[in-house]
């Protein structure tokens, strides 16, 4: 039987150590989201290599994923998302709803040494489904913003600034908070206490989250590193499982998870 390396039990959060290949058909989940963030194979890192397969193994866990990755990566391995039936975002053709569901995460410093192109500050995550897309929990995120338009009602029914609040038969009210833009300015970990070379900010992770699993659901993470996702999971109430390849990174995690302060979002 696969024992996790750390847990809390009242909180509902485990990390496992081993190959998520392996230990994702083991624990036979039923998750409401998984947040993968694998190996972009961009760094020299040993763990930095993409574990052909994984795909598969998170499959029959949730119909749901947020993929971190760069352009790069979700061209190269386009075809082994298709054939493990992960489709991006309301994968439709010739649809009036083109939309996908993805976010760039801007941060403050910048990823590559190389200066003969864009200072490059930015990552990429796309929402990744199974099955039909209406069956997909999603919860659009909205920030509140200072303008004094609550409540107010519009009489010029102009659909384009439906994100400004909710239709009525003559016009819109203003319900004083906006849908979140699909730029995300987070600040990375650089500098600031990291425990693992790729760790994502906490910050970051809370809205995507949110989005896509319900209250009280269950995240699955099958790249741990750090843990971030566990820590957002946790001040969101929510259930979460992590695992991660290698002993030194969940090792450094179960620290964290351990002695991290947790604010209760
Ligand atoms: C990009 S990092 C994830 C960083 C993480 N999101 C965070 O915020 O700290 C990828 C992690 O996956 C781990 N890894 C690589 N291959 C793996 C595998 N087959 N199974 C489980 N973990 C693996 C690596 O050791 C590395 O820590």
């Amino acid at each position: 039987m696969t024992s996790p390396y750390w847990e809390d039990p009242d909180a509902g959060l485990q990390l496992y150590l081993g190959d998520c290949r392996d230990i994702l058909p083991a624990l036979d989940l039923g998750a409401d989201l998984i947040i993968a963030d694998p190996p972009y194979e961009e760094t020299s890192h040993t763990w930095d290599r993409w574990p052909d397969g994984w795909l598969q193994a998170a499959a029959p866990v949730s119909r749901s994923m947020w993929c971190f990755g760069g352009l790069r990566m979700f061209m190269r391995y386009a075809d082994q998302f298709r054939a493990a039936g992960w489709h991006l975002s309301h994968d439709t053709i010739g649809k009036d709803d083109p939309d996908d569901v993805d976010v760039v995460w801007e941060k403050h410093n910048a990823s590559g040494p190389n200066n003969d192109r864009f200072r490059r500050v930015h990552e990429q995550a796309g929402l990744f489904y199974q099955g039909a897309w209406r069956d997909v929990y999603r919860q659009p995120q909205r920030i509140t913003t200072g303008v004094i338009e609550r409540g107010r009602v519009i009489n010029n029914g102009a659909k384009s600034i439906s994100h400004r609040g909710s239709y009525a038969n003559n016009g819109w009210t203003d319900s004083g908070t906006r849908l979140m833009t699909s730029v995300i300015k987070a600040r990375s970990m650089h500098r600031r206490g990291a425990i693992h070379p790729t760790e994502k900010p906490v910050p970051l992770l809370l809205p995507l989250v949110r989005y896509g699993c319900p209250p009280g659901g269950l995240v699955v993470d099958p790249f741990g590193g750090s843990c971030s996702t566990l820590v957002a999971a946790r001040q969101l109430g929510l259930r979460a499982v992590a695992i991660e390849g290698s002993e030194q990174h969940a090792e450094a995690a179960a620290h964290r998870l351990d002695t991290l302060a947790l604010p209760i979002a």
